[in-house]
């Protein structure tokens, strides 16, 4: 894929049926649970991006083996105890902070130590968020900074813990899920909600979870320890990648586009509520249930008279992947729309926040911006004729394809660099963008 592209204007309006490919949490998900399972695990549409190989070369230097045929993917599990590897292996997680988190869950009892790397974006991130709970556990954890590079050695007899998720972290509830099964004894976490996936996959495996709630918490306890046989699962489109879709249409006039088969499980769906809030055309169809999680078509259609929004705070985790596409959004209403408590933003691939920012202010946007809030005043009548350039955003894949996004609906010319960066997440993304009738060059 050539790494910098230039799109000078922008897309007609369009009328299409697409298919986005398999939701990344629930991929990543499946390779590392497929990996403790007693036997062959199966999976349809998984995700086939840089973020999904490094999780599936994670496993093989664990001793996992497994096998990409051309519809589905094999894995082959040893159950919980099943992992065999050399002292100091190193897995290079790349981009992937949801598998260098959740991977040190899998990790709590192991034997010999793994030295754990990523990319340049992945190495600037923090693991104190993992490093404390996972050291509660009795893990052994050799850092210098709280960051990447990260010697982690098991301990044998490994103590449950009570831990109280403050960030709305799904990566640190579910590392935390991880190492429980593993460890004898209940292990309880008070969670500011995040999506549920992991919970989901050990009810549908009948695992011994147990979920209630406390006024706004999560209380989520796990009594281990039990193996589970291998098992198998279509995943469904994700719709953090169809989020992309989902604001082409609204912003492209005489447009519609059906998205097919993608999860819409409540804690992912921020987008749709946010943007129907803001008068956007959206509707659900064809829902129905699949192990747990809701799937359904998304129909959304060219919306004028868009307005400001005051969002509300617990709509937060339910969208952190998709704020850069609602600030786009927000950039072309009507008022000043008000984003709080969204720090968060600023521990993702890049300092998304700073990115928003910078973007925004570069299309003539006006922003107000602290440490963990923003306002953006809307231009209805925005129209751009100069020449952007987008290279400076640590090669974050959602930043990356936002800029195509910008392009296509709002005009001006366009030269966007490291679009190598996509394939983290969303390898077909340019080529879907070119069936709906983009010009990309
Ligand atoms: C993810 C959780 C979120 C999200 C990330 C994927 C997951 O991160 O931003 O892209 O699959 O658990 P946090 O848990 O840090 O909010």
């Amino acid at each position: 894929m050539k790494k910098i592209v230039h799109i000078n204007e922008k897309i007609k309006s369009f009328n299409k049926k697409i298919y986005v490919p398999g939701d990344k949490s629930l991929s990543i998900r499946w390779i590392l649970m497929a990996s403790q399972a007693v036997g062959t695990s199966i999976a349809y549409n998984l995700l086939e991006s840089e973020d999904a190989l490094s999780a599936l070369n994670a496993i093989k230097k664990l001793g996992i083996n497994y096998k990409i045929n051309k519809n589905n993917c094999k894995i082959y599990g040893k159950g919980l105890n099943g992992f065999n590897f050399k002292n100091n292996t190193i897995i290079n997680a790349g981009n992937s902070g949801t598998l260098a988190r959740l991977i040190f869950g899998l990790l709590v009892k192991s034997k010999n130590q793994i030295i754990l790397k990523g990319d340049k974006s992945l190495s600037k991130r923090d693991f104190s968020r993992v490093i404390k709970p996972m050291r509660m556990f009795g893990q052994i954890i050799k850092t210098k900074n709280q960051k990447l590079p990260i010697k982690i050695k098991g301990n044998n007899y490994p103590r449950p813990i009570n831990y109280n998720e403050k960030k709305g972290s799904a990566q640190i509830k579910s590392c935390i899920l991880f190492a429980a099964m593993k460890t004898p004894g209940k292990t309880t976490i008070r969670s500011v909600p995040s999506r549920d996936h992991t919970e989901k996959l050990f009810k549908y495996l009948k695992l011994p979870i147990n979920i209630s709630k406390e006024k706004k918490i999560d209380l989520i306890s796990y009594k281990g320890i039990k193996n589970y046989k291998g098992f198998n699962y279509i995943i469904p489109g994700d719709i953090s990648s169809s989020a992309f879709f989902i604001v082409l249409a609204v912003l492209t006039k005489k447009s519609k586009i059906l998205i097919k088969n993608v999860n819409v499980n409540k804690s992912r769906t921020g987008i749709i509520d946010i943007l129907k809030m803001m008068r956007a055309k959206i509707t659900l169809k064809n829902k129905k249930k699949y192990n747990g999680e809701d799937i359904a078509d998304i129909f959304v259609k060219s919306s004028s008279n868009l307005k400001s929004i005051n969002c509300p705070i617990k709509m937060n985790s339910r969208s952190i992947d998709e704020f850069l596409l609602i600030f786009l959004v927000c950039a072309t209403a009507n008022g000043i729309s008000k984003f709080n408590k969204i720090n968060e933003l600023r521990h993702k691939e890049t300092d998304r926040l700073k990115f928003a920012n910078n973007f925004l202010n570069n299309i003539g946007i006006k922003t107000k911006i602290t440490n963990d809030s923003i306002k953006i005043y809307g231009n209805p009548n925005l129209k751009l004729n100069k020449t952007y350039k987008v290279e400076k955003f640590d090669k974050d894949h959602r930043a990356c394809m936002l800029s195509f996004i910008a392009a296509l609906t709002l005009g001006g010319k366009w030269v966007i660099h490291d679009t190598d960066s996509i394939n983290t997440s969303f390898p077909n993304f340019i080529s879907l963008l070119k069936n709906l009738g983009a010009k990309i060059n």
